[in-house]
């Protein structure tokens, strides 16, 4: 393939991956957007292998058939609550990518000299401190969704002292690897000081930011790949990195408004959260169990209902049983709607996701701040597997959720909270709600609960 075709398919796919970005802004052309994504993607795939300067393609082939295999197998086992957390260690990948190309990129170069020298220097420590950042960040992003590490910050003393100081010397490591003409030891210090960073920075973050940081690593991982195009030449990869180091970062900021939360202290790992007291998982009251048999009366006894769902209802995958009894109750001229928490489950628009999926109607699934004065009018709200999102405790200074915006169901008349036990949310901390006097709670599978109460209707 000549460099001028080569040039045309990289536009092609550019253009691809701008509209696939646009489609997946909104809900009703999402699905649109992938194939617009994927179309690019296979074009830029093609036109780099068939790129005049590339050798060894059947190895290149074999490595993606490895790695083509693996993804596809990958993707056909993940559960929907589980997406966060391979979008996680997906990151970690282009951010370790990034750190080999920028090692490779130092050993074996042509000849430069001059300013086009230290350009390509700065480029190479750039592009391995942010991909080594992004390795270890979404590392731990992984291991916190997954469960496999606690939810809640990790508060070291003096832990942004420490940041900043990493910052500093990383700084000077760069000019005197520049002054150097490249040496390897400020390299390889640098490239350890920014891996533990990166571990930092997103360990000191707490569980209910967690959708921040993943949108953030995602920011990262897009500065990565373009630092990695920097390296290679690549025209494309550059293009590509920035959009996704771009849509990441705007969505961080968008997520950090939703959140109440500062995008600074964020990006910042957690910086001018000290204040916030840590756990607080503690029950602190009495709480009152129900029976689906006196739901399904309190219901059919209601005039306006609205379902809160949280990350619960995905476990469970009851939206469909949620689904019928809605109809069931529009059917007898019962109003209900749906309150939908900006990061309620695991990823951007998982329930409206799951909703759709079982078929609710759009219009009566509404947005958090357009349906949080309407509690008050309300005669049932049925929190389905929600907990944090509905945690009264975000009121409070001091709580880890403290300035989080929370759907305020606690104003309506009756309360009824489907989850299994008493455990916390996924930030750990212990909720108020469950033992308001106008609270009850159905313990069990969400499904089934939903279930019971349909057979009791
Ligand atoms: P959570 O606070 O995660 O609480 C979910 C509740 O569901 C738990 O209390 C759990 O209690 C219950 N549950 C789990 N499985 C269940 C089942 N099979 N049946 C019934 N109940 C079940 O949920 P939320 O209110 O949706 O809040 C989301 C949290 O995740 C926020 O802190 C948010 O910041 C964080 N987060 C969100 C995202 C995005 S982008 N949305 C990404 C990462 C993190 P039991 O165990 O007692 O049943």
């Amino acid at each position: 393939m000549s460099q001028g075709l080569v040039s045309a398919a990289y536009i092609v796919a550019a253009l691809l991956f701008i509209l696939s970005l646009a489609g997946l802004s909104k809900q009703q052309t999402a699905e649109k957007g992938c194939y617009a994504g994927m179309a690019g993607m296979a074009i830029a795939l093609v036109a780099t292998i068939l790129h005049p300067t590339v050798e060894g393609t059947a190895f290149i082939i074999i490595a993606m058939l490895i790695g083509g295999g693996i993804g596809w197998q990958m993707a056909k086992k993940v559960e929907m609550t589980q997406m966060p957390e391979l979008v996680a260690i997906l990151h970690s990948f282009v951010g370790l990518a990034a750190v080999l190309v920028g090692f490779n990129s130092y050993l074996d170069h042509g000849v430069l000299v001059g300013a086009m020298k230290n350009i390509h220097l700065v480029e190479v420590f750039l592009g391995i401190f942010i991909g080594s950042v992004t390795f270890t960040g979404s590392i731990v992003a992984f291991a916190k969704l997954r469960g496999l590490v606690s939810s809640t910050a990790l508060m070291l003393p003096h832990r942004h002292k420490m940041n900043l100081a990493a910052l500093i010397v990383s700084a000077w490591l760069l000019v005197s690897f520049v002054q150097q003409g490249g040496g390897l030891l400020p390299l390889i210090v640098m490239t350890l000081i920014a891996l533990v960073f990166g571990y930092h920075l997103v360990a000191s973050i707490g569980g209910a930011d967690m959708p921040v940081v993943v949108s953030m690593l995602n920011s990262y991982s897009g500065w990565a790949a373009a630092a990695a195009g920097f390296m290679l030449n690549n025209d494309l990869l550059i293009v590509t990195g920035a959009l996704v180091g771009s849509s990441g970062a705007i969505l961080s900021y968008i997520m950090c408004k939703a959140m109440n939360r500062s995008f600074f202290s964020v990006i910042a790992g957690g910086f001018g959260n000290d204040a916030l007291v840590s756990n607080g998982d503690e029950e602190t009251g009495v709480h009152f169990p129900t029976t689906a048999e006196e739901v399904a009366d309190l219901l059919l006894n209601s005039t306006r209902v609205i379902i809160t769902p949280g990350y619960g209802m995905a476990v469970a995958q009851a939206q469909y049983p949620v689904h019928e009894i809605t109809q069931k109750l529009r059917d007898k001229g019962i109003d209900v709607r749906f309150g939908i928490h900006p990061v309620a489950g695991r990823l951007p628009g998982h329930m409206n996701v799951l909703l759709a999926e079982a078929k609710v109607p759009y219009d009566i699934v509404l947005e958090m701040d357009e349906i949080n004065d309407d509690f008050s009018d309300t005669d049932t709200v049925l929190v389905i597997g929600a907990n944090d999102t509905v945690n009264p405790a975000a009121k409070e200074p001091g709580s880890p959720i403290a300035g989080m915006p929370i759907l305020e169901v606690w104003h309506a008349k009756n309360v009824i909270v489907f989850k299994r036990g008493m455990a916390t949310g996924y930030a750990g901390v212990q909720n108020p709600l469950f033992f308001k006097e106008n609270t009850k709670m159905l313990f069990g599978d969400a499904k089934e609960s939903v279930e019971n109460i349909l057979k009791a209707m």
